[in-house]
């Protein structure tokens, strides 16, 4: 059974809104009464009318101020202002403040139910319209997402297969991925938070794909050309990203995973704690396994070697709160996975560190 269609009527003699009332009644409308506009907006909370038609001149609260009221609350009911015709000047307010139509006393029923067709109608539509922007606004948002992670998912894609073909860098961004996300586990990030660290992991040497491979992979020492060219990777990585990354922590990582807590690193030679502490994390863990790896130009450092180093470094290159992490990361073997971990001898080698 479909619902009956809502009429509040609304006028402080009761004489007009029985007559009103028998009349709709009979049309087949559904309609509730009320004297004033202060009763009138309580049945608009209580019952939601379809539609308002209201006297102007009423006590305690008129039909203009009821229009107003209607208008910031609920937008999507017309109002139908009725008037004495000796009131014109009235029914010109109530028009400038959004009544949909007006209908003079004594009433012309043929007029009246044209007019609450069409304020009906109008009403239909303002709905419709409501629904298709809000779908549409939906819809706009979905698509953007998925463009947004299919570009992601191209860019990762891109960055692994750059690193993949070259055996001395293959696995390092997953490897970091996975290292910063365990040290932000060890200093209680959330899922958020560790899913910034995640993806930064991957993405973090982005940049490095417009780099030449003949100086990412020089055997020999680097000329101050070639290693300014190298340190252009975090900028140009976080431009790569910033269209399509919303997250400021990934993009945090990208730009500044190179930067040194003594202020000496790149690209903006940020000093301690202004150096994104995702950021810290991940300079923490690419260190780490940078030095564990083979590069082209010497030979990977032993594990409990490379914690050594950069233990040294403390202070200076690396955060100690995040490098006290890492080391218990270390301690209680939660790199076991890292292939190039060599958690034993770390065992046997860790000084012990921070408090
Ligand atoms: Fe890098």
């Amino acid at each position: 059974m479909t619902q009956k269609t809502k009429i509040l009527v609304v006028d402080d003699e009761p004489n007009i809104c029985q007559i009103l009332k028998r009349w709709l009644d009979s049309v087949g409308y559904e309609v509730e009464t009320a004297p004033d506009g202060y009763e009138a907006l309580k049945k608009v909370h209580a019952w939601g009318p379809d539609l308002v038609i209201s006297d102007i001149r009423m006590p305690r609260m008129d039909g203009v101020e009821l229009i107003r009221q209607l208008k910031l609350i609920r937008p999507d009911i017309p109002v139908i202002a009725l008037s004495g015709l000796h009131n014109a000047n009235i029914v010109r307010d109530a028009m400038k403040e959004g009544a949909y139509d007006y209908l003079f006393k004594p009433f012309d029923f043929e007029e009246a139910k044209i007019s609450i067709d069409r304020a009906l109608e109008r009403r239909r539509l303002y709905i419709e319209n409501l629904d298709y922007q809000k779908n549409l606004e939906k819809k706009v948002a979905e698509q953007a997402q998925k463009i947004r992670s299919l570009y992601l998912q191209a860019v990762q894609s891109l960055a692994i297969a750059l690193e993949e073909k070259d055996r001395y860098t293959h696995g390092h961004s997953q490897r970091v991925s996975q290292i910063s996300e365990a040290i932000g586990e060890k200093m209680g990030f959330d899922a958020e938070g560790l899913r910034v660290l995640r993806l930064g992991g991957l993405l973090h040497d982005i940049g490095k794909i417009g780099i030449p491979e003949s100086i990412l992979n020089k055997p020999g020492k680097l000329s101050k050309r070639e290693y300014d060219i190298i340190k252009t990777h975090p900028a140009e990585g976080e431009r790569i990203l910033r269209p399509i990354i919303e997250e400021r922590g990934i993009l945090q990582i990208v730009r500044h995973h190179h930067e040194r807590m003594d202020g000496s690193g790149y690209p903006d030679r940020l000093k301690g704690d202004k150096i994104p502490l995702v950021a810290r994390i991940a300079a923490v863990a690419d260190a780490f396994d940078a030095l564990t790896s083979e590069r082209a130009y010497r030979k990977p450092m032993e594990g409990g070697r490379a914690i050594d180093y950069m233990i040294s470094e403390t202070g200076t290159h690396f955060d100690p709160q995040v490098m006290k992490a890492f080391t218990d990361v270390v301690r209680e073997q939660r790199l076991l996975d890292h292939p190039k971990a060599l958690i034993q001898s770390y065992e046997a080698t860790l000084p012990h560190y921070g408090p």
